[in-house]
């Protein structure tokens, strides 16, 4: 069974300065809630209840978030908003053990989900990037679940993408294709075009056996400095299968600016309580 979750946090955002200098990437809004509760959300509904923040001091306002806030409680309690109390501190929340670990030097995604090590010690578990933020009728995460529990290997979601844009991703190379699952022959970090094994790329949410930490531990750092987790999946993929899911739904990269910006679009047009007056907003824009 998946029970922890890695929620890494720690890196930079430069895509996103300066909004991002006081304020983590991760804490950026779409409509009301942080990108991270998306993910937190996604991660809880899927099964789990211990998770792993792998963060930096300058982001306590993830913390912070988390943490129950009695003071602003009491108040609007006081104030006769109840309802809102509901939204401050979900109760699925109230089962859930949040640790937090924090990345010294931003090494990369791979060192940063090494850093959980501690934590796991021998399970097998999940990652998830918020910055990665999917919809669909069963989550993302559940449907790499579905997958592990029957095959008790790690699976990774991966979707297509237009080879113009592979370049940004991870890509596989895929072996044999099921209507479930497709086994994985390879894997690539930022591929150029030519280079590419296929247009099938990695998106942010994986479970891993507890052996990629022996792996990340072996994965030198890159040309720039980061250890890539996509580089340890590659070794492991020598020793053991490695599976990926074709995720069915929708999925928006609020990593760049453009896809943070279509998720607050998509989200608003779907948010009963504003979507007529957006819909006026977007009309007398264009
Ligand atoms: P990104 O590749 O989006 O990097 O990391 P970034 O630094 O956050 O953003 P840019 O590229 O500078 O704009 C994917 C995820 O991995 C985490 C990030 O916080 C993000 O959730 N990460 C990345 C770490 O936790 N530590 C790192 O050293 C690097």
């Amino acid at each position: 069974m998946i029970k922890k979750a890695v929620l890494p946090v720690a890196g930079l955002g430069t895509r996103f300065l300066p909004a991002s200098k006081a304020t983590p990437k991760e804490m950026l809004p779409i409509i009301d809630k942080p990108l991270v509760q998306y993910a937190v959300e996604e991660a809880i509904n899927a099964g789990i209840n211990e998770i792993i923040f792998i963060t930096s001091p300058e982001k306590n306002s993830i913390k912070k978030h988390f943490n129950k806030n009695e003071e602003i409680e009491s108040k609007l309690i006081k104030s006769g908003k109840k309802d809102m109390v509901k939204k401050l501190n979900p109760e699925i929340f109230s089962d859930i053990t949040f640790y937090y670990i924090n990345q010294e030097m931003q090494n990369g995604l791979g060192d940063a989900v090494l850093h959980a090590e501690s934590i796991i010690k021998n399970e097998d578990f999940a990652v998830l990037l918020p910055d990665d933020l999917f919809f669909s009728k069963r989550s993302c995460l559940s449907q790499l679940i579905d997958i592990y529990d029957n095959k008790k290997s790690s699976v990774i979601a991966v979707n297509k993408i237009d080879k113009e844009n592979i370049h940004k991703y991870g890509v596989i190379k895929p072996g044999n294709i099921s209507d479930k699952f497709i086994n994985i022959q390879d894997i690539v970090e930022k591929p150029s075009f030519e280079d590419a094994p296929s247009d099938i790329a990695v998106c942010g949410r994986y479970v891993l056996t507890s052996s990629i930490f022996n792996h990340l531990k072996c994965t030198d750092f890159d040309k720039n400095g980061e250890i890539q987790l996509t580089d340890a999946i590659r070794s492991l993929i020598k020793e053991e299968e490695v599976l990926a899911c074709l995720y069915e739904g929708e999925k928006f990269d609020c990593g760049s600016k453009e896809g943070f910006v279509h998720a607050t679009i998509a989200l608003a047009l779907r948010d009963e309580s504003i979507s007529e007056d957006i819909k006026k907003i977007i009309k007398e824009i264009i």
